[in-house]
Order: C-alpha cells, then sequence, then structure tokens
C-alpha cells in the first residue's frame, strides 16, 4: 500500500469519527473542515461562555476558528442567524470566504439555498451574514444565536451598541476578536473593565505555532512600539510615539458632563483652527467654578467652508453655549477667516498663540496623565480619533504631517489659553461672600502661579531640547556638560 492511500484511509477512519462527534462537538467539526486547532482554539470552540473577548495578535487565526464556529451554529442549529460584523466590506467578504473554503472541505456537503459575498443561506432556515461596519444597518435583523465582530477594535462603538439590544431578545452569544487597537473602545473597556461576564483568551505570536521566531524578531526592529499591540496583546496608549501619549481614555474620557453645583453654572470657550482644502475644526471647552478640571464639551472638523459658512457654525454653536471666547489661527488663510468672525459677533476672534507648540503638548499632556482634562465621549469621536492616532515625525520633531492634527490644535490653542485664563480682570466679576472670595482668590493664586511655573518649565524644556537635541534628559544635571 502506497503512503498516499495510507494517509487516505486513515483521514477516512478518522472522519467516521468525527462525523460522529462534530454535532456535539465544534473541535471534531473542525477537524472535519481540515483544520487542526491550536489549544486555545479547541477552548474557544468548545466554549459555552455567552460572552467571549479574544485579544488575539495578528495571524494568530481568529478569523479562521470564527469561520468554523459559524459553519457549525449554522448547519446543526435550525434556522439560526449567525451575524458577523467587521469593519470593512473587504474584511466582511473575506469571513464568508474562509467559511464557504471549509465548506468545500467536508466529506458530506450542507445544502447552500442561497450563496453571495455576504450571505450563506442553508436548507434548514440558518443564515450567516456579514456585515461591513461601514454599510451596515443592524436594523432588519432580528434575534441572532450568534453575533461575531471580527477586528473589533476597528468596529465602531455606536454599531456594537445597536447589536446588544438584539442579543438580549434572542439570549445569543457574542464573540468579540480583533487585535488591541489602543487604550479606547468598547473592545478595550470589556477587556479592562467588562468583568467575570466575559472570558477572555489573549494569545500572543509567542504562542502561536505558525508564526515564525525569526519573522517575529524581524517585526520587532520595525514597528518598536506598535509591536506591542500587533503581536503581545498590549493595549498600550501609544507608545511614546504618539504626540498626546498622555491620554488614556480610562483617565481621560467621560459619558457625561458634571451637573454644576450652586448657582454659577458652565463657562464655555471656543477654538478655531481655520482651514479650506484641509478641515476647519471647531473645539468647545467647558468649566465649572470650583471645579480645576476642564471639559472638552463638543468638537467638530468640516472641509471646504467658507468664512460665511464657519460664521454660521459658530452662530450655530453660540446660541446653544453662549462661549466667552473664540480663540483662532488668525495668520495666513486665518486672516479672512478672522475678518468675518469680527464683522458678525460681538467677540473677537483673538489669536492663537502659537509660540512654543511643543511645550504646551507636553503641559496638555501632564493634564491628561493627571485627568484635568477630560473629553465628553460621544461628542467628540473624530477629535478622540485624532487623539490617539497621531504620531511624531520619524525624526520625534513634529506632528507627523501624514496624520489630521486640525482638531488637536483647535483643542491646544483654545485649551492653552485658558492655562491664562484666570488672569485678574478677564473673569466676570461675581458676588461673592467675602469667605468665598477670599478662598478664590487663594485658590486662584495657586492656579496662576501653577500655570507659570508650568509654562517656565516647558519653555526652558523646550529650548533645551532645541539646543541639545532629544538626547536632553531633564532629570540629568550634566546635559550639555
Ligand atoms: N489551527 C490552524 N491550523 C492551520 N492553519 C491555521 C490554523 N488557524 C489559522 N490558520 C491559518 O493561519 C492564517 C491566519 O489565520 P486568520 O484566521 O486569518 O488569522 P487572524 O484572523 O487572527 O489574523 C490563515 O492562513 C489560516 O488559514
Ligand atoms: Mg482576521
Amino acid at each position: 500500500m502506497s503512503t498516499a492511500s495510507t494517509v487516505w484511509e486513515l483521514q477516512c477512519l478518522s472522519d467516521e469519527k468525527n462525523r460522529r462527534l462534530a454535532k456535539t462537538d465544534p473541535v471534531a467539526f473542525s477537524r472535519l473542515c481540515r483544520i487542526e486547532p491550536d489549544p486555545w482554539q479547541a477552548a474557544v470552540l468548545r466554549s459555552d461562555s455567552k460572552r467571549i473577548l479574544l485579544n488575539c495578535c495578528r495571524q494568530s487565526g481568529k478569523s479562521t476558528t470564527m469561520a468554523v464556529l459559524a459553519l457549525w451554529n449554522a448547519i446543526y442549529k435550525k434556522r439560526a442567524l449567525v451575524l458577523v460584523v467587521s469593519p470593512s466590506l473587504r474584511q466582511s467578504s473575506e469571513l464568508v470566504r474562509k467559511v464557504t473554503e471549509r465548506v468545500a472541505y467536508l466529506p458530506i456537503k450542507p445544502h447552500l439555498v442561497g450563496e453571495s459575498k455576504l450571505t450563506l443561506e442553508f436548507n434548514n432556515g440558518s443564515r450567516i451574514v456579514s456585515l461591513p461596519a461601514t454599510e451596515a444597518t443592524v436594523r432588519g435583523f432580528s434575534a441572532p444565536q450568534v453575533v461575531i465582530e471580527d477586528e473589533a477594535g476597528d468596529v465602531p462603538d455606536e454599531l456594537h451598541q445597536a447589536i446588544l439590544p438584539m442579543l438580549i431578545t434572542s439570549r445569543g452569544r457574542l464573540f468579540l476578536c480583533g487585535t488591541p487597537k489602543g487604550r479606547r473602545g468598547h473592545f478595550f473597556d470589556y477587556h479592562e473593565r467588562g468583568g467575570a461576564t466575559w472570558t477572555r483568551f489573549r494569545i500572543s505570536a509567542d504562542q502561536c505555532p505558525r508564526i515564525d521566531a525569526a519573522e517575529l524578531a524581524q517585526q520587532k526592529l520595525l514597528l518598536r512600539d506598535r509591536y506591542e499591540q500587533e503581536y503581545n496583546c498590549g493595549f498600550i496608549n501609544a507608545s511614546s510615539g504618539l504626540v498626546y501619549g498622555g491620554f488614556d481614555e480610562l483617565a481621560c474620557c467621560v459619558d457625561q458632563l458634571p451637573k454644576p453645583k450652586g448657582t454659577d453654572g458652565w463657562s464655555y470657550l471656543l477654538g478655531i483652527d481655520f482651514g479650506f482644502d484641509d478641515h476647519t475644526a471647531f473645539v468647545l471647552l467647558g468649566y465649572l467654578p470650583n471645579d480645576d478640571t476642564t471639559y472638552v464639551v463638543l468638537s467638530h472638523k468640516e472641509r471646504g467652508l467658507t468664512p460665511s459658512e464657519v460664521g454660521d457654525r459658530v452662530a450655530e454653536m453660540q446660541s446653544l453655549f453662549h462661549f466667552t471666547r473664540i480663540i483662532g489661527d488668525t495668520g495666513g488663510l486665518g486672516k479672512g477667516y478672522a475678518e468675518e468672525m469680527r464683522r458678525r459677533f460681538h467677540i473677537p476672534l483673538e489669536p492663537a498663540d502659537k509660540q512654543n507648540k511643543r511645550g504646551y503638548i507636553d503641559l496638555l499632556n501632564g493634564e491628561f496623565r493627571r485627568g484635568k482634562v477630560k473629553i465628553l465621549r460621544q461628542a467628540n469621536e473624530a477629535l478622540l480619533e485624532e487623539v490617539v492616532n497621531l504620531p511624531w515625525n520619524e525624526e520625534r520633531t513634529k506632528e507627523h504631517p501624514g496624520f489630521d492634527n486640525h482638531l488637536t490644535d483647535a483643542l491646544l490653542y483654545i485649551w492653552r489659553s485658558c492655562t491664562t485664563y484666570l488672569q485678574p480682570g478677564t473673569k466676570p466679576a461675581k458676588t461673592l461672600t467675602p469667605e468665598a472670595q477670599a478662598k478664590k482668590d487663594l485658590s486662584e493664586f495657586w492656579k496662576r502661579d501653577q500655570a507659570r511655573l508650568d509654562n517656565q518649565r516647558s519653555a526652558v524644556l523646550a529650548d533645551q531640547r532645541l539646543a541639545f537635541g532629544e538626547e536632553y534628559d531633564p532629570n540629568d544635571p550634566f546635559n550639555g556638560a
């Protein structure tokens, strides 16, 4: 007997056994599909948890496991709806392709009554529907038995929230699988704060038998800081390579603004970064008396706005928020916009201070770290996108030119103007009791003093960096010696 036929016969024998077991054991089914699952894949397939989170490195086999699981549910559960959500059309059709690839290996093929790039329909009434998040509307699908989010770190939170109610009615199972994508979004939230409801699997590259160690070493050199995220399952706050490395969603985002105490309410300030071919970006800051936290209440960016359209947007915001100051970039292109503001609004557009940007970025990072600047999550999606993605350039001297920084610039303009906002005379006088006034004066004095110190420190640091380059270490007394 030739070797080939021996292998074939052994295969048939094990197929026979797997065929008997497949209905109750997805691992046996996986073997029928010609995937011998890794131990973690087997554990996922056999788990009966309703909420499973797979935090796995690239190429570990998440999608393959999900394809097998989707197919097993569709074949063995009558009228099952398996909904797969992926970030893009390409990824959605890729998952369906992975399922059809597995169907081809089955010794007895299930009867498909409908087949497209995004949907498979079986004659038992089951369906596998793969939705791209870009176009997905989950309305119209009811009671899925299984929902799979592939690359969940890139699936928008709103889409995820639209899925949750459907699962409650069907008591369905939810699988979130992905590679970390920064410390934000529902994938990160469930990973860190999801509690015992979630069964978590964390598979780094060194646990994956198909990833070559030499290739990994190469990737480590290439990706540097991002390696931790892509191959080691770390939810990194960006590496030191990110401009706003001090930002951490857990510490810096809120879902609601605090309620004002007493009679004094919110005060608002507006920052604008003008652009025509680029975006014009608006950032609205709010603060409360007796609260030293600054809140980013709202932000918005739009391309191709003329000065009068910018004026319209500002008027809309002002009718809602009654801000007391507008700070914008009045140089260059900003001039025409500034003129329009002056014409239409009682509040003049104050020129943004653009000196020592690097120093102010350091300061803002410090405030993020101390949790003193907070961003209202749902009203600032695009700003958050910039904050968590904006890297330094290769030389680490400037923000990377290939990434958007319009909203972060508008934030920086308005926030830095605020750090000197508590100067005497700039705040509307309020009638307070003498005790309250004294307390307030004292607290404002400390804030001013702190801001002055911080300004001085960052200006000195920036100058020193300029003089000595990136090797400059602020804690080394012998710098430059
Ligand atoms: N248990 C397994 N045995 C053999 N090959 C596998 C296994 N799991 C995954 N693969 C293969 O590894 C590659 C990456 O798998 P994939 O599921 O696309 O990874 P991910 O979705 O995690 O990036 C694919 O070529 C897939 O066929
Ligand atoms: Mg995948």
